[in-house]
């Protein structure tokens, strides 16, 4: 099918999301508040979500496999989840001052991760990770940080560096040019972050090593879970881990996205230590929320006490006890079962995706972890950001409409999550969707 053929069928169900869209336009720019979910030749409104599926303002259903870009791992208005912020909205929505469930959620987390001695909440995956850069900083007293070109940590200046560069403008795949991301971003940030490639550990030694004195951290999401989810080759993350430590370097991991795939997330599947980890997406239940935290003689910056404040981390909202009850609603129902039945789905998707791409010699592929996959219009192989770039960049956004046509949401880009809401008959109807789609 072609884009202009699912642009059209798309306006033809969708009337009042682009009545909605119309009057958007008036009061917002672009029409809205959130990048990140805009699409030509308008998104459609969601007026509301209940385990597996959400339906638009026309009140078409769609299944959904985005699940708000990966938050959602137990599904739409899961009903422990809505009772406890419910329980928690009666007794008063913010306080100024702390509550017993922030105590709560912290213990559980850093139970689930041995290497956050400590925790702190903030609203945003964005805030969780300006804070960790910060904190390594401040720890370090060095200015620059490493990340890997195609890696999306937040909107922050620090991280708004060469998450999606074009690669004729950014240097050699062996030695990356950092590019601003957007504008606004100052040329003296840019030139305070190094950009690494994925996947080939000796350039990054190289890189790291030429500047070890000045990096502070070294932030990395352990799937580079924005730029195709393509998995760390074997020993690149030890490697990672061996010459940060050598140099002094802090290494963060952004579990924002990938702390779903286990009950200690990607660092407990790959069995490497980081120094910091931020969190974000599923830790809140579907409220706004973020969390840094790490070794105990570094998170010590925040400690308020005696004066001793020497990083200020204010946020209205912190801890709100609304979040962190939907929090701890939904650790508690993330059992090892739980996440079985997750990689089971998962499992079940890739296999159904690739048995589909073979039989219709589709040039495709499909990469993921857990519940986390990602849908490629290559057969180049995969083993960095600028491999998984593809070949026909408007692929991605004609199966997104596609499939949107057709009942089924995912990402625009291809990123898609099963949930705990999804039965195997979810799964199989995502692959037959595809398979008309792709048609
Ligand atoms: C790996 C990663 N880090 C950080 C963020 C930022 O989180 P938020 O959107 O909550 O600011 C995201 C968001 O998608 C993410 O995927």
């Amino acid at each position: 099918m072609t884009l202009d053929r699912a642009i059209t069928d798309y306006r033809a169900k969708t009337p009042r999301s682009r009545q909605l869209f119309e009057e958007a336009l008036r009061v917002m720019p672009g029409g809205n508040s959130r990048t990140t979910t805009f699409f030509d030749p308008y998104p459609f409104y969601i007026t509301r979500g209940d385990g597996a599926r959400v339906w638009d303002a026309d009140g078409v259903e769609r299944l959904d496999f985005n699940g708000n870009y990966t938050s959602l791992i137990l599904g739409h208005a899961n009903p422990q989840v809505v009772k406890a912020i419910q329980d928690a909205a009666a007794s008063g929505m913010s306080f100024p001052g702390p509550s017993e469930p922030e105590v709560r959620l912290a213990e559980i987390l850093t139970r689930r991760i041995p290497t956050m001695d400590v925790i702190r909440f903030a609203n945003s995956g964005t805030e969780a990770t300006m804070h960790a850069v910060r904190v390594a900083r401040a720890f370090t007293g060095r200015a620059k940080i490493a990340k890997f070109e195609g890696a999306y940590h937040g909107t922050h200046d620090w991280v708004l560096v060469s998450v999606a560069p074009d690669p004729a403008t950014a240097g050699s795949r062996k030695r990356p040019k950092s590019v601003a991301w957007s504008s606004g971003v100052p040329p003296m940030v840019v030139k305070h972050v190094v950009t690494l490639p994925w996947n080939d550990a000796e350039a990054c030694e190289r890189i790291l090593e030429k500047q070890k004195e000045d990096i502070a951290a070294l932030i990395i999401d352990p799937l580079l879970a924005n730029a195709g989810l393509i998995p760390p080759r074997e020993g690149f993350l030890e490697k990672l881990r061996d010459v940060t430590q050598r140099h002094g370097i802090l290494l963060i991991f952004d579990e924002v996205i990938s702390f779903r795939v286990g009950r200690g997330g990607a660092q407990e599947r790959f069995g490497i230590r980081p120094d910091l980890t931020t969190l974000g997406k599923i830790i809140g239940g579907g409220l706004p929320v973020g969390a840094f935290g790490g070794r105990a003689d570094v998170m010590n910056f925040y400690d308020p006490r005696e004066g001793r404040s020497r990083i200020n981390h204010g946020g209205t909202f912190n801890a709100n006890p609304l979040t962190m009850a939907g929090g701890i609603a939904t650790m508690e129902q993330l059992t090892p079962e739980a996440y079985a039945r997750l990689d089971a789905l998962g499992d079940r998707l890739r296999e159904g995706v690739r048995r589909l791409l073979r039989r219709k010699g589709y040039a495709g592929q499909v990469t993921g972890v857990g519940s986390l996959f990602w849908l490629h219009h290559t057969r180049k192989k995969l083993s960095d950001y600028r491999s998984a770039r593809p070949a026909d960049a408007s692929a991605p956004t004609r199966t997104f409409l596609g499939l949107v046509n057709d009942g089924v949401l995912l990402t625009q880009r291809g990123l898609g999550a099963c949930s705990l809401a999804m039965s195997d008959a979810d799964v199989d109807r995502f692959v037959e969707t595809l398979g008309r789609v792709l048609a």
